[in-house]
């Protein structure tokens, strides 16, 4: 049996960061990924991270964009931590390597993102997150520390109210191994593949934040899912709102500017609810192009500067849609991109249980509230990461040796068995494929009462399907079929927690859409929604939201 201080799940920027942050407190660190670092979803990040940096840009902008994003739903307690660290996160990532973008001055170059009101979003072309996490990646390589590199996590081992670690097995060999940990912190990004139609990596299944709520972690605010207006058509690859924030323009099938109907002053600079709302309305109504997708329009930019500042969506334009953005309009319609919800921590990443800590997609700060904007997420990744791994140092440094036992292990690893045993049962992609397609069909961008009961019932249903799920592959070796089957399970589980969220919340606010309640209620939701694991079922409570200086009111842009 291994142990270690702590444990970080997950190596994205989040991870990585957490990890930097406890080594540095002096505590033995392990990062336990799935994926090489390097192949983290972090790395699909494009457009730019935000910081108001410059004297025309200011902090307390940045806050009150992102508690107006959030449909005043984010903590604003939070909101202000988060904005104030973004500066210095932004200059400490640069030290570490970071080639950002620059202006003519040479000061760090911003281009516009929507919802937000100054050009604050700093970036590396439109590979922002892969231009990070190398850096990061390179600093972390001059400290002592363990990987367990492609290692499934299969579940987290709670003694007396408290994480003590986690079982996992790993992929090459296929043995199942306890590694002990005095603090975990969870960074495993998102669950974005409950969804068919996404921009999520096939790696964002939710393990973290599954294998969290089955020991009895709340998660928070899980009804809100982010999607983002431009993905490409047909595989649904992010096109960057970077691309709108050098100037491209969307028009609809009768070749109108429509975002002038939509959002007057900013256009397709609105916030990501309401550009994805007005492309799909657009649709809906009959002018959208033939295939049901709008046009995102680059070639008055020129070659030039699309091709320097937007080398990665023309290459994905190119390869997968057959289109050369110089010359051509890109078709795009909206697709999953963001997950609000998580792991309930406050802003240092502690969870209701001892031990266990989370931050970046996993996490729910609350930062984002009912919508988050672009540029904030790889923003949150360092800072809460780094916050995250501060506090499971702090933690780890007066926790006892973690406890535990044999039958750990076994408990793990029988349920597990048991599905390679079966001679007959559910074939994990199939159910998956099924989970995707409830999923788009019945808790989309729009929602009503009837879709999201249809929603619940064909998701209970999958899951009840699921108990008898059957790995066919045998073999101990990269066994991928034993891994669909766990992500499945994991995913099933949180695809629950949404929908029943979802059918709760009976109005509309940032990224949830009811048509059946299309107005934002703030006497009675103006609310965090807290789920908790039952046998039953998810279990809803709800927490207040913090205020600090900005009073909610209607948001236009
Ligand atoms: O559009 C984008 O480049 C995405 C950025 C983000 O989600 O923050």
């Amino acid at each position: 049996m291994q142990k270690h201080e702590v444990v970080v799940v997950g190596a994205g920027l989040a991870g990585q960061r957490a990890a930097l942050a406890a080594i540095q407190a002096g505590r033995d660190v392990a990062l336990v990924s799935k994926l090489h670092p390097l192949r983290s979803h972090s790395g699909a990040a494009q457009g730019g991270i935000n910081a108001a940096v410059g004297a025309e840009d200011s902090v307390d902008t940045h806050i009150y964009d992102t508690v107006k994003g959030s449909d005043y739903l984010g903590d604003q307690d939070a909101i202000e931590f988060f904005c104030r660290a973004a500066g210095p996160t932004v200059v400490e990532m640069e030290h570490f390597g970071t080639i950002f973008n620059r202006g003519a001055d040479g000061s760090l170059a911003r281009r516009p993102f929507g919802g937000a009101g100054f050009p604050r979003t700093i970036y590396a072309a439109d590979r922002t997150g892969l231009a990070l996490l190398q850096a990061l990646w390179e600093r972390l390589g001059t400290e002592q520390f363990t990987t367990y590199e492609e290692w499934d996590v299969t579940n987290l081992i709670v003694r007396e109210g408290a994480v003590q670690g986690l079982v996992a097995f790993d992929r090459r060999s296929g043995e199942f191994a306890e590694i002990g940990a005095k603090a975990v912190v969870l960074a495993t990004g998102p669950f974005g593949r409950v969804y068919g139609r996404t921009t999520n990596a096939h790696s964002c299944t939710g393990d973290g934040v599954a294998a969290a709520y089955s020991v009895g972690a709340s998660l928070k605010d899980m009804e809100f899912v982010q999607f983002h207006p431009t993905a490409l058509m047909e595989s649904g690859i992010l096109i960057t709102e970077g691309a709108r924030g050098e100037g491209g323009i969307l028009k609809n099938g009768v070749g109108e500017r429509f975002m002038t109907k939509y959002a007057p002053h900013v256009l397709d600079l609105a916030s990501r609810d309401v550009v994805s709302r007005a492309i799909v309305t657009e649709v809906l109504e009959g002018r959208g192009f033939p295939g049901d997708y709008v046009h995102l329009e680059l070639m008055h930019l020129g070659r030039e500067r699309i091709e320097s500042r937007l080398q990665e969506i023309c290459d994905f334009a190119r390869n997968f849609a057959g289109i050369d953005p110089v010359t051509q309009p890109i078709p795009v319609y909206p697709a999953q991109h963001y997950m609000m919800g998580g792991i309930g921590t406050d802003i240092h990443g502690a969870t209701n249980l001892r031990g266990l800590f989370a931050a970046g997609e996993a996490a729910c700060v609350s930062i984002h509230g009912a919508n988050r904007l672009g540029g904030n997420s790889l923003l949150e990744t360092l800072v809460f990461g780094k916050e995250a791994g501060i506090a499971a140092a702090a933690f780890a440094s007066t926790a006892p040796a973690p406890a535990l036992q044999e039958s750990d292990l076994d408990r793990s690893v029988t349920p597990l068995r048991a599905w390679s045993s079966r001679s007959d049962g559910e074939d994990p992609t199939a159910l998956r494929t099924e989970m995707q397609r409830v999923m788009d069909r019945y808790v989309g961008i729009y929602r009503t009462e009837g879709d999201l009961l249809e929603g619940v019932r064909r998701i209970r249903e999958l899951r009840k399907r699921f108990e008898r799920v059957r790995v066919v592959d045998q073999s101990p070796v990269y066994n991928l079929n034993l891994t669909d089957a766990l992500e499945v399970g994991h995913m099933l589980e949180l695809a629950e927690v949404i929908v029943v969220g979802a059918y709760a919340r009976t109005e509309s606010r940032g990224a949830h859409a009811r048509r059946d309640y299309p107005t934002r209620d703030d006497v009675h939701w103006m609310k965090h929604t807290v789920a908790t694991r039952t046998p039953e079922g998810p279990q809803l409570s709800y927490a207040p939201v913090a205020y600090t200086r900005w009073e909610p009111k209607e948001r236009v842009y």
